[in-house]
């Protein structure tokens, strides 16, 4: 057995709060292995003040406990002797905030509307949003409990969804993670080094969203049963890619390029004209890009996919390509959209400031 990183390396790693983007939407130590996200609504009496100073405790809170600093509340045993295993904490406002607390309607972008169709209102939307990770169950369960209780009085939990990923150090280091239908899933992300990162990933709307992204949620139900009675070369068919290695049905390897085109010997094509990976290319839905970065989730005898999308815009990323799948899409058969929202999550806070300072106080 090959020796991996040492269980205390996993708990030491931390990742720096402060800086221009919120630091849980792009950084290299991310995917974590465990993943948590909520909404929370405003009490009806939370006028701007009290959102301000909500926002400046989970600032603060945030920026602590991924240094790895407990708060001093009655829970930091629960943490004791483990690091922040690369802890973020990454916070948003939904389209319902706009028009409560005294923020004008008007401040709402338009491309914070609230997404179409119809869903669970106990696990879908929400004023304020919150996705914590880490590394460490645990600390992401202590991060939850903390920041839940600094919005005691403003803010009550509306809905919490968890999930998680292979942990770092038990598969090969820099490999695409699977989901829980067996899937090489992540291939065709936005790559960091790619010239159009940036501009796919981080908002170009001017003001408090600056150096901000737009995430999509989603929790979508696999319907294992069904997907495990369907042979695998059918399986494949349904993604467009080998399930082995996640190669492109056109052939080559994981990162090869999908040759939509390619057709084989009888003249049909390679990549079925109803396969998930034709339908969501940016190139057939002009060039709609986002970094799919979500977690695997079983409750009960339900599993799925904690659907988790970041754009520059969600109009020409999650929307257009969910309108591209619900229309025809070989997957379908297969999953179940069952919850859904839509939070804007600002620029990141500089020492001194705090995570939605000026769309609280005004530029
Ligand atoms: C449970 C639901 C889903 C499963 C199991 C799933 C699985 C996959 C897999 C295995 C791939 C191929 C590997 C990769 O490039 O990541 C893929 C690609 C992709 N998926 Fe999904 N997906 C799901 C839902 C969605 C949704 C809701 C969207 C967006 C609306 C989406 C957008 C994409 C995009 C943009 C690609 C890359 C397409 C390309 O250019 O090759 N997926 N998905």
């Amino acid at each position: 057995v090959a020796a991996g990183p040492a269980l205390t390396d996993v708990g030491a790693r931390s990742v720096a709060f402060y800086g221009p983007n919120q630091p849980g939407i792009a950084r290299p130590e991310l995917p974590q292995a465990y993943g948590w996200v909520g909404a929370f609504d405003l009490v009806a009496t939370a006028d701007r003040a009290a959102l301000g100073v909500l926002l400046k405790a989970w600032t603060t809170g945030a920026a602590e406990l991924m240094a790895g600093h407990p708060l001093g509340g009655a829970d930091d045993t629960v943490v004791t002797g483990l690091g922040p295993a690369a802890l973020t904490v990454t916070v948003g406002f939904g389209p319902s905030l706009f028009g409560r607390a005294g923020l004008p309607p008007a401040a709402r972008p338009e491309a914070l509307a609230p997404l179409p169709g119809r869903w669970d209102p106990l696990r879908s939307d929400g004023d304020l949003g919150l996705v914590i990770a880490a590394d460490d169950a645990v600390v992401v369960a202590h991060a939850v409990r903390v920041l839940t209780r600094l919005a005691a009085g403003t803010a009550v939990p509306r809905w919490q969804l968890s999930g998680f990923n292979s942990a770092r150090g038990s598969g090969t280091e820099g490999a695409t993670p699977r989901n829980l239908m067996g899937q090489v899933d992540g291939t065709k992300n936005p790559r960091a080094t790619d010239p159009d990162f940036a501009a796919a990933v981080f908002a170009r709307d001017p003001g408090w969203l600056a150096g901000g992204s737009y995430l999509v949620v989603r929790r979508i139900r696999m319907l294992l049963d069904e997907w495990d009675r369907v042979p695998v070369a059918d399986q494949e068919r349904v993604i467009g890619r080998r399930k082995d290695s996640g190669a492109p049905l056109s052939g080559g390897s994981e990162r090869t390029p999908a040759n939509f085109g390619a057709a084989g010997p009888s003249g049909g094509l390679l990549i079925p004209a109803d396969a998930h990976i034709r339908r969501a290319a940016a190139a057939f839905n002009e060039g709609a890009m986002m970094l799919r970065r979500g977690f695997s989730y079983v409750d009960g005898s339900a599993s799925g996919l904690l659907f988790l999308a970041w754009q520059a815009d969600p109009r020409r990323g999650f929307l257009p390509v969910q309108r591209s799948l619900a229309t025809v899409d070989a997957l379908n058969r297969f999953i179940r959209h069952e919850a859904s929202a839509l939070f804007a999550m600002p620029g990141g806070a500089a020492p001194g400031g705090y995570i939605g300072q000026s769309l609280v106080e005004g530029p």
